[in-house]
């Protein structure tokens, strides 16, 4: 099948079809995500704490950010080559000068393979994303609960629940659409808010936590496999224990290791080079 578009995307909106969005960080989970048919995957800068073990986002570089981006294109060139790929430019990369951010953009495409990037913030960035667009890099924006701002929002904590908020969120989703993104994320909004911008935009809103009226919906894939024990937010449905299978998985292993049970006959060489050596007791 051939490569889904940001012409793409946007036909899907208008023909009323949802789009299944996930995050990949690494080639191997791209090749899976991908054969199962997901339409657009992320490379999250959720990289930082998902695969990187910080406690925010704020820590992940660009250089990071290409490095897991080109794996995820290699393992995406490997599969179907249908889905669409999204990088996210981290905090600090496009945030001081427009011209820096258009760079780095650029860098994400080039070096990283990314067919598009995503930035955080709504229409203070509406410069940023004009110029990134006008360079030919097509951008996703992100409004509501951006982590990369997480100090100023005062925590991970629901957006947009009072009518001035509401406004303003509705007003930021305006100005990117206004800038030229073809998609935006709205993070952790009221679902009749974010069913309400939907209805508003021209372009696909891609949700999470942002109820079931979006145009799409975005999980990060360590939370719908259930890899991370200890993490279960309410906006998260786990489609998987995966975390548990690899203890159970490697549990068995250890154990067979131990014992002597691995590997057997079948995981063993054998050959005549011993004998010739005479080392055959
Ligand atoms: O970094 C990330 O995983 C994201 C999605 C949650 C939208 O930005
Ligand atoms: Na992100």
């Amino acid at each position: 099948p051939k490569r889904l578009s940001v012409n793409d995307l946007l036909r899907m909106k208008q023909a009323g079809e949802k789009i299944a969005m996930v995050t990949a960080y690494d080639a191997t989970m791209a090749r899976l995500v991908d054969a199962a048919g997901i339409d657009v995957v992320l490379v999250g800068d959720s990289v930082g704490m998902t695969q990187l073990g910080h406690g925010s986002t704020l820590p992940v570089t660009l250089d990071q950010m290409i490095h897991h981006c080109a794996a995820v294109r290699r393992g995406l060139d490997r599969g179907s080559g249908r889905a669409h790929l999204v990088c996210d430019m981290p905090f600090g990369s496009y945030q001081a000068s427009v011209d820096e951010a258009v760079k780095n953009a650029m860098r994400l495409v080039a070096e990283g393979g990314a067919e598009a990037v995503k930035v955080e913030g709504g229409h203070d960035y509406a410069e940023v994303v004009r110029r990134i667009v006008r360079a030919g890099v097509p951008v996703m924006g992100h409004v509501g609960l951006t982590p990369q701002s997480v100090h100023k929002l005062g925590g991970y904590v629901v957006q947009g629940k009072d009518q001035e908020k509401a406004q303003q969120l509705l007003a930021d989703a305006r100005a990117m659409a206004a800038a030229g993104a073809y998609a935006v994320v709205l993070e952790c909004i009221p679902a009749e808010l974010a069913r309400f911008i939907t209805r508003q935009l021209p372009i696909p809103t891609i949700g999470i936590g942002a109820g079931v009226h979006c145009d799409g919906q975005v999980l990060v894939v360590n939370d719908l496999l259930g890899l991370d024990d200890g993490f279960k937010p309410k906006f998260v449905r786990r489609y998987g224990e995966v975390g548990k299978a690899i203890g159970e998985a490697v549990k068995a292993y250890v154990s067979d290791v131990r014992e002597a049970q691995f590997p057997a006959e079948e995981q063993s060489f054998h050959g005549q080079s011993l004998r010739l050596l005479q080392l055959v007791e």
